[in-house]
């Protein structure tokens, strides 16, 4: 009997590398003669430029050139959004950088230094003068909010929802809440910042990329900078972390290629952490209402949840505040709006569970303020309103277990020890609280296209241009593959990160995963059913007559018949086998449809916080976590348990201490900077107890659900709902500093 490897907690596969060091990130690949560049920002947030002093950088030691958009080579303006062409979808801005005098905010990339050494580019950047007519600009969100339209949705994110009249539901219930919630802007903060290395070989361009869109990022390079798609080559075995800011294209990977055109020298660019907060978009601020109505005993009669948030004029797009409300509890009258401004900032972008992640801290904070109206245990609340269909449209879930969660969470955490008055439990000077929450993401996949190659000596070979952006994505495909064609694990190779492979899924939606282990399962099967058919064609096969082997022990067995894939294809005189699969866009299209019509998808959890609050100074700690969470089948249990446990973790940054500072007279970001902006560190969060279902959706490939961002929605809740369980205030607005507690 094979061992199984899927469900175990086996190291990842690029984990050796990556702490020796041997892994080489976007900016750690040398090329003779690499240039260096560094951006210049805009000072104004909307205006003109009206002269460029760019004669001292010129001049600096070291430089080679300064691009302004006066003497820049064009690049193709980037192509509208739209649905229909998907790498469209990706476009970080809708800027033409160097090719305009316009600025649309504060800190757009005006100009770029390439230099001998990223020290003469960073030092020369800061000599260019530039003058600007400036332009009146709209920048602050709080003054704008009232003025939101609505968002447009689409088929795959709808913008608003109605079902009976939950206003006047609301105003007839017998117990009700009516909350205003406010949310930061938050930027993206990978360990390693965005990099790139551009280097053209005439028309050819070899891109070394921290991307969570190899494919769709070739695309839009191709389309700006006028060559066929397959003249690039973008590489990213190793990305440091995305978080979604890496899912789009932004200026800094454009100019490293636009210099490196201009200058004929391969161009590194590497943005500073204040040069990710000025180019790459980040998460939206918000305004949400949530107003819950119920009976005395409890059963929701209304509930609606309208957001505002913001996109920039130059791109962005609305994200799925709201989102998780449709799903999440069984009301008759259901209200859900989603509204936008444009400001003339820089565009917001995907941020892990985007939407999701600050309308969950709404909804859930609302739902536990109701439990105290009540006088009801929070977790009995939310489990007398859990919908046995999709509170919207009576659709079945594909799978559900978040009564399981509650209850097995309930037991790790020891809820039943809660007094529920607040600001009942103590420990000397610390006031102590715990909280519950929801965690609610859809499931989502892409198409994938992989290749799975046998070898003579019987090892395998999975290719795929998925992304590693510390996951462990490569490491549970060879899991899979391992399983699916019975052989360990150390024969197993998957080469993702790079263009020159099959199409792999961009790593976004928590749907990299389902995605590719969809066509490897696809792959394997054809894999299996080519070894024993070769194998059959020969006399003197063990094999022959067999018709349903099983896949173990390094071939194909039935009973004690059999061989190994090794012999079945020397026998055959063949050196390899290999198999294609995934990729067809309309069958994909044709089966999504056909799912998403009789299924809602998605993973859920229950999240168990308990905080320490300093009754003197209003400091709060978080103290202890338990999670549970059903993701369907784990595919390896340490990968899996660190993605929820990555997630809880920047959701207590979202809940305590992340928070974009914008000037609202100038439209800069003021705390660019990791010592301003505060993401928690190790001494901020405690052991994290994470436990998984682990049942098989049995609508997804081997019943795996994505990880990736369900972890941090409902985090935010857990944590205020704790610190009012503790202090008996209710906090509307992130993050939970500690004056809002005195
Ligand atoms: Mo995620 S926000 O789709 O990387």
């Amino acid at each position: 009997m094979s061992i199984k490897y899927v469900g175990r907690p086996v190291d990842r596969l690029d984990g050796r590398d990556k702490i020796t060091g041997r892994a080489r990130f976007a900016a750690e690949h040398d090329y003779p003669d690499l240039a260096h560049a560094a951006l210049v920002h805009s000072t104004v947030a909307r205006g003109r430029i009206t002269a460029i002093h760019a004669d001292a950088a010129r001049a600096a030691k070291g430089v080679i050139e300064v691009l302004t958009h006066e003497n820049a080579p064009a690049m193709k303006p980037p192509p509208s959004r739209s649905l229909l062409n998907l790498s469209s979808m990706v476009i970080g801005t809708s800027v033409n950088y160097l090719a305009t005098d316009e600025v649309h905010w504060n800190g757009q990339p005006v100009a770029v230094v390439v230099a001998e050494s990223p020290e003469a580019a960073r030092h020369a950047a800061g000599l260019v003068r530039i003058t600007y007519e400036e332009l009146p600009a709209v920048v602050d969100f709080a003054a704008e909010e009232p003025n939101a339209t609505p968002q447009k949705g689409n088929a795959l994110m709808p913008a608003a929802a109605n079902k009976g009249d939950a206003e006047a539901a609301l105003a007839a219930a017998a117990v009700s809440v009516d909350l205003r919630f406010t949310t930061p802007p938050h930027n993206h903060n990978a360990i390693e910042p965005h990099a790139t290395t551009a280097v053209w070989d005439g028309d050819r361009l070899t891109l070394h990329e921290s991307t969570q869109t190899i494919t769709w990022l070739r695309s839009h390079l191709a389309q700006r900078f006028g060559v066929p798609e397959g003249n690039i080559r973008v590489l990213s075995p190793y990305v440091g972390g995305g978080f979604g800011g890496k899912g789009s294209v932004w200026a800094g990977t454009l100019l490293a290629v636009l210099a490196a055109r201009a200058t004929r020298r391969p161009v590194r660019l590497a943005l500073t952490r204040a040069g990710v907060y000025h180019t790459v978009g980040g998460r939206t601020p918000s305004t949400q209402r949530v107003a819950l109505g119920a009976d005395s005993d409890g059963k929701l009669t209304a509930l609606i949840h309208t957001s505002v948030a913001r996109t920039g004029r130059v791109g962005g797009g609305g994200e799925q505040i709201t989102s998780a409300s449709r799903h999440l509890y069984d009301s008759p009258n259901i209200r859900l709006r989603q509204s936008l401004v444009q400001l003339d900032l820089l565009s917001n972008t995907f941020m892990r569970a985007p939407g999701e992640s600050i309308g969950t801290y709404a909804l859930e904070s609302a739902m536990d303020e109701l439990a105290c109206e009540l006088g009801m245990d929070p977790i009995e609340l939310r489990m007398l309103n859990e919908p046995a269909r999709n509170p919207m449209d009576g659709k079945r879930f594909a799978h559900r277990m978040l009564r399981e969660a509650y209850e097995v969470g309930a037991e790790r955490f020891g809820w039943r020890e809660r007094d529920p008055r607040p600001g009942s439990m103590r420990d000397g000077r610390w006031l102590v609280g715990m909280g519950v929450a929801s965690a609610y993401h859809p499931a989502f996949q892409l198409p994938a296209s992989v290749t799975v190659r046998l070898g003579a000596d019987g090892g395998v070979v999975v290719r795929c241009g998925l992304h590693e952006i510390g996951v462990g994505a490569a490491t549970v495909q060879a899991q899979i593959a391992a399983d699916e064609l019975g052989v360990p694990l150390e024969s197993v190779r998957v080469e993702v990160g790079d263009s020159d492979l099959p199409a792999g899924p961009m790593a976004g939606g928590s749907g990299q995963t389902a995605s590719a282990a969809a066509s490897v399962l696809e792959a394997c099967r054809k894999l299996r059913r080519s070894a024993l058919d070769l194998a059959r064609k020969s006399p003197d096969s063990p094999l022959r007559g067999v018709r349903d082997p099983q896949a173990r022990d390094g071939g194909l067995y039935q009973g004690s018949r059999g061989e190994t894939y090794a012999a079945i294809l020397a026998r055959a005189g063949r050196d390899h086998l290999e198999v294609a699969a995934g990729g067809g866009m309309l069958r994909f299209m044709a089966k999504t449809v056909r799912d998403r019509s009789r299924w809602v998808k998605a993973a859920s959890g229950a999240h168990f916080c308990e905080v320490r609050v300093d009754r003197d100074t209003g400091e709060v700690r978080v103290s202890r976590w338990t999670g549970v969470f059903d993701v369907g089948t784990v595919i390896n249990a340490k990968t899996v348990a660190s993605q929820l446990r990555g997630g809880i973790v920047m959701g207590i940054g979202l809940a305590l201490s992340e928070e974009t500072l914008i000037d609202p007279r100038t439209g800069r970001v003021v705390n660019a900077s990791l010592a301003d902006y505060h993401v928690p560190v190790h001494a901020d969060v405690p052991r994290i107890d994470i436990h998984c279902l682990d049942e098989p959706d049995p609508t997804m490939p081997l019943g795996l659900v994505g990880v990736g961002e369900v972890g941090i929605t409902g985090v935010g809740a857990a944590v205020a709902n704790a610190v009012r369980h503790a202090t008996g205030k209710r906090v509307t607005d992130l993050p939970i500093t500690l004056d809002k507690l005195l």
